[in-house]
């Protein structure tokens, strides 16, 4: 009966065979656990006649050593035809390859940069919604009932409600700080906008800027030229030069356009800057005193100033960048060659 029993599990020892990992565990299972087939054996040892014993177990040692051979082959030819698939390990001793990481965004770099040039002279800050209400992003800021930028081909308004827009400019936050807190205010918001123009080299319909406002009492213009001059120094190097361009804004009064000496010729003239050696990076000027009463400040007592800086070109004159759309494509050529700005 029993040598029966060793015959047929010799057999089947023989032939087995194993072609992966779960197979080799099924082999293991049945063969060399501790619930095996074998293991079994060793257990009928109790009801093996006394004079039985020696020879019974030395048959059953033997199948034992039959399993674990078996075993050891299995495990080899599983290996080696998993190395003739995959080929051999590679040497783990080798420092690991490195992944690509990604970059910070140009955009996200120099807002970063504009932010901490303002921040260390005592700018904080501030936010506003991207969906904007008329008074935020227009009345407020003394936007007259008519003026063409209020006009739908400029603005992109929600449902066709023409008192809900996709903010045109940042200084809709202005008035935000301002209906919110008293002075002194010395703030920067940063954010896109939008504006509904075909996209080119030079526009974009979503943009980003950067404004910034002061309101104190005696706050002047020449505060405002000195701020703006340290700005642009701090951005762009200490050889930069800043012009005040008389202009119009419906919420400044006087108003200027910033101009800085182009950094592609150094002043001397280039396509960049259409022979004049300078660039516009944004507006400027004193806070109309309507829009300071329109936000329930005492415009006899403040005064300030506001700037509205295009984030875009001032990254386009930074790192020499001559088409807007690049910004957008993410075309990782583009993007690599500002790793590490930060
Ligand atoms: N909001 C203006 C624009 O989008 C830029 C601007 C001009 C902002 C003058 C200002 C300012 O704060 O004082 O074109």
């Amino acid at each position: 009966m029993q040598s029966q029993k060793i015959d047929q599990i010799k057999a089947e020892i023989a032939a087995a065979n194993a072609k992966s990992a779960e197979e080799l565990e099924a082999y293991r299972m049945r063969f060399i656990s501790k619930k095996s087939v074998v293991a079994a054996l060793f257990a009928d040892m109790k009801s093996i006649p006394n004079e039985q014993k020696k020879e019974y177990g030395q048959q059953v040692n033997e199948v034992k050593q039959l399993a674990e051979e078996k075993f050891k082959q299995l495990i080899e030819a599983v290996n080696t035809s998993r190395q003739q698939k995959t080929g051999p390990l590679p040497d783990l001793t080798l420092p690991p390859t490195t992944w690509p990481i990604g970059g910070i965004h140009p955009l996200t770099a120099t807002r970063q940069r504009i932010v901490e040039i303002f921040e260390r002279i005592g700018f904080n800050l501030s936010e506003g919604p991207e969906i904007e209400d008329d008074w935020h992003n227009f009345t407020a800021l003394n936007f007259p009932e008519n003026h063409p930028a209020r006009e739908m081909q400029d603005t992109f308004f929600i449902e066709k409600n023409p008192d809900i827009a996709l903010r045109t400019h940042t200084s809709s936050v202005q008035v935000r700080v301002m209906e919110n807190e008293k002075p002194p205010i010395r703030t920067l918001s940063p954010g896109r906008v939008f504006r509904n123009e075909a996209i080119s080299a030079r526009a974009h319909c979503i943009f980003h800027q950067v404004e910034g406002l002061y309101v104190d009492e005696n706050v002047s213009f020449a505060n405002l030229k000195q701020t703006l001059y340290h700005f642009a120094k701090e951005m762009f190097g200490k050889q930069t030069q800043v012009r005040f361009r008389p202009s119009f804004f419906p919420f400044t009064e006087p108003s200027a356009e910033i101009d800085i000496s182009c950094q592609l010729c150094g002043g001397k003239g280039c396509n960049i800057c259409k022979g004049t050696g300078w660039v516009e990076i944004g507006g400027s000027g004193m806070v109309d005193p309507n829009v300071l009463e329109n936000c329930g400040i005492d415009s006899e007592k403040y005064t300030g100033f506001a700037f509205g800086m295009g984030i875009e070109r001032i990254a386009m004159l930074k790192y020499q960048i001559n088409d807007l759309r690049l910004f957008t494509e993410n075309d990782i050529r583009f993007l690599q060659q500002f790793r590490g700005l930060l």
